[in-house]
């Protein structure tokens, strides 16, 4: 079976993460979270993906190639401008003549994908919808359903007095390739605010698949670093039966392996990710829920908590970070002190709290 990820957004909610590179591959504990959601969907019957790329999509092309370094093959198909999500839906058609998995690459889910084809055959719907609870649905799709679980509403971000249901649309699809039929050609169209609705009201039967997989759509630095922390304390199973990588564990602490060096009087306190050839001096305390990329470098006396580093960051002697995000190669020195903020070479942006 195959899978089309739609990975044409601007991903302008998550900036300055998404300055420099597009929001499918900001860093997930030291990947991009495209190559955690390729890998989530190896572990199904998927063999081949379509990646559909707009903005930046030679940054996604020349990482993934032609999956061959994946274990997957991939093609590509890149918008000019963007079609929206049904538009890059219809645009590859030519890829899909059999029952197919569609998926927003901006979220972050251990779903299992052969269940959720098993459930969708069951339903013998044209289209399978995985939904999830939120508390609040107004930024997303929101569903309702019958009692055998077919959907009777789509409102795609509905306005406080519209909601109707906590469920909403996680992003992640079964088509059977009739859907092809419904999606005009060579224009613009929203999968969510146009094509589902459309086919509600012509009465195809559209599925809901609730489960209890982790889901959370990184939309937001609040967000990005949420799911950081909730791979660390293992609400989110992404490393689970993971083949590719192997980590080892002291504790809660979770290494990368190669050319770790902790001073020993240096205090570390899991859960906390480290990468490769990171450094961490003496007396630098680091942790809890603490990721640090490869090749970084932490300083005497600096204090680290609940705070994501990407590669290469240098922190001097006496830096403080607290719940941050420091984007590859930066340096920071003179004692700072760093709260909830997403700090870059280019400008910083506070985090809600
Ligand atoms: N190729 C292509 N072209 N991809 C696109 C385009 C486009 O024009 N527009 C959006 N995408 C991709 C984005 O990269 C993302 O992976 C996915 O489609 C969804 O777009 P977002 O812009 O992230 O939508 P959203 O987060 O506001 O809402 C969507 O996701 C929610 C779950 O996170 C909707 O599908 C909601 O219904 C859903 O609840
Ligand atoms: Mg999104």
């Amino acid at each position: 079976m195959k899978a089309l990820l739609l990975a044409g957004g601007k991903g302008s909610r998550l900036q300055p993460l998404t300055n420099r590179l597009p929001k499918p591959m900001v860093p997930i504990m030291g990947k991009p979270l495209l190559e955690r959601t390729i890998a989530n969907l190896k572990k199904s019957k998927i063999k081949e993906i379509v990646l559909s790329t707009c903005y930046q999509s030679n940054y996604i092309k020349e990482y993934f190639a032609d999956g061959s370094q994946f274990d997957i093959k991939i093609n590509y198909i890149s918008e000019d401008i963007p079609l929206g999500t049904g538009g890059a839906i219809k645009n590859a058609e030519k890829y899909f003549d059999d029952t197919f998995i569609v998926l927003n690459s901006d979220i972050l889910t251990d779903i299992n994908i052969d269940q959720l084809i098993k459930y969708h055959k069951s339903k013998s719907a044209l289209a399978t919808i995985v939904v999830t609870n939120v508390k609040n649905p107004s930024q997303y799709g929101v569903i309702e359903y019958d009692q055998e679980d077919y959907i009777t509403s789509f409102k795609e971000k509905p306005q406080p007095h519209e909601i109707t249901s906590n469920y909403i649309n996680a992003g992640v699809y079964v088509f059977e390739p009739q859907i092809f039929k419904e999606i005009p050609a060579n224009r613009v169209v929203s999968i969510e605010k146009e094509t589902y609705p459309m086919l509600l009201r012509k009465g195809y039967k559209v599925a809901a698949y609730k489960n209890d997989a982790y889901w959370l759509d990184i939309g937001t630095p609040e967000k990005y670093i949420a799911a950081h922390k909730d791979i660390m304390t293992g609400l989110c199973k992404i490393f689970n039966d993971s083949i590719e990588e192997s980590y080892s564990f002291i504790g809660n602490l979770m290494l990368k392996g190669k050319n770790i060096r902790i001073h020993p009087e240096a205090k570390i306190i899991g859960p906390v990710y480290i990468g490769d050839n990171v450094s961490i001096e003496a007396n630098a305390f680091v942790g809890p829920n603490v990721v640090i990329g490869d090749g970084s470098y932490i300083g005497m006396e600096s204090r680290i908590i609940g705070s994501i580093l990407w590669d290469s960051v240098q922190v001097n002697r006496g830096v403080k970070l607290i719940n941050t995000v420091v984007v590859s190669n930066c340096r920071i020195g003179g004692n700072k002190e760093i709260f909830n903020t997403v700090y870059t070479q280019d400008s910083n942006r506070m985090i809600a709290v």
